[in-house]
């Protein structure tokens, strides 16, 4: 039997994201284009007697319940009494509480890693069922590449990924709650809607441009309200070349979607950062990990 693995967890990015409504159950109807990226956790997840143990070489990510790997072992053993404990050891290189699923990917990694380690022998969609309880994005972090997202964004439609997107991410010094923004979240408030069937039709053809004018996110009207800063980077991303600069998530990571590599590189090079991190990313693929 093996008594350890080593699974990577990349980040997402939403190249749109559309709120169609509130729910009885509190939760907010969604709409929204996810797209996995080459920024990556490590997770080292290794067999023990019994317990959950968490360990990171990030000194600021809870060790315990609050941490959405923890959450996802605990879910995941609790079907399984007979098997033994596991400890996680978490490389973090995603930032936290960016709008860029770091938690929800973790908990990704987690239940796939103890999958394979204990032998489980789940499916996918039973993964996806359990991971749906940790957190809405759980399912498209444990399904992968890029893929219309509805409901609370656990209803997963698969977009092929022909294409590569080149991105230059920027994530303000600090961070803010997804609870937060979608508590503040007003829709009389909404004036710019990504037109997600025309984004569709672009990602189809394999059209930038086409794209690019499709990608708007609804939540930028809280979080760039709170913060200036959103839409001051969101200004020199585009001055740097971008062809859209949107922000993922809740934020506060916006992003610079540009039309190649080198353009990309470029902004990259040229950038100066105000105290942010910078990361340099084009879409995930898996197959090279
Ligand atoms: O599902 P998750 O725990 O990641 O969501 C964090 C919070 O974001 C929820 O508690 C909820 O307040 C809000 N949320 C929402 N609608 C969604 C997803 C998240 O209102 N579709």
């Amino acid at each position: 039997m093996i008594h350890q693995l080593v699974v990577e967890a990349p980040a997402k990015v939403n190249l749109t994201l559309d709120v169609k409504g509130k729910r009885d159950d509190g939760y907010h109807e969604l709409e929204t284009v996810m797209h996995q990226i080459n920024l990556v956790d490590r997770l080292t997840i290794t067999a023990i007697p019994e317990g959950i143990a968490i360990s990171s070489d990030c000194a600021d990510l809870p060790a315990g319940e609050m941490n959405l790997a923890y959450k996802a072992a605990q879910t995941i053993l609790e079907e399984y009494p007979d098997r033994g404990g596991v400890s996680i050891h978490i490389e973090k290189n995603i930032p936290l509480g960016a709008g860029l699923a770091g938690g929800s990917t973790d908990a990704a990694a987690v239940l796939k890693g103890i999958n394979a380690l204990y032998k489980l022998n789940l499916s996918l969609p039973q993964l996806m069922t359990m991971g749906a309880k940790i957190g809405s994005d759980v399912p498209f972090c444990l399904q992968g590449g890029t893929a219309l997202a509805r409901g609370r964004g656990e209803i997963l439609e698969p977009l092929s990924s022909h294409w590569q997107l080149h991105l230059l991410l920027v994530k303000p010094k600090f961070s803010v709650s997804t609870a937060e923004v979608y508590r503040r979240f007003d829709m009389g408030k909404v004036s710019n809607r990504p037109d997600t069937r025309a984004f569709l039709e672009g990602w189809h053809r394999c059209d930038m441009i086409g794209i690019s004018r499709a990608m708007e996110n609804v939540l930028e009207t809280v979080t760039a309200a709170l913060y200036q800063e959103i839409d001051e980077i969101k200004k020199r991303l585009i001055k740097l070349g971008a062809l859209k600069a949107l922000m993922s998530g809740s934020g506060p990571t916006v992003f610079g979607l540009f039309l190649d590599r080198a353009g990309a590189e470029q902004a990259w090079q040229a950038i100066q950062p105000c105290e942010e991190e910078i990361f340099l990313v084009t879409s995930y693929d898996g197959r090279k990990s």
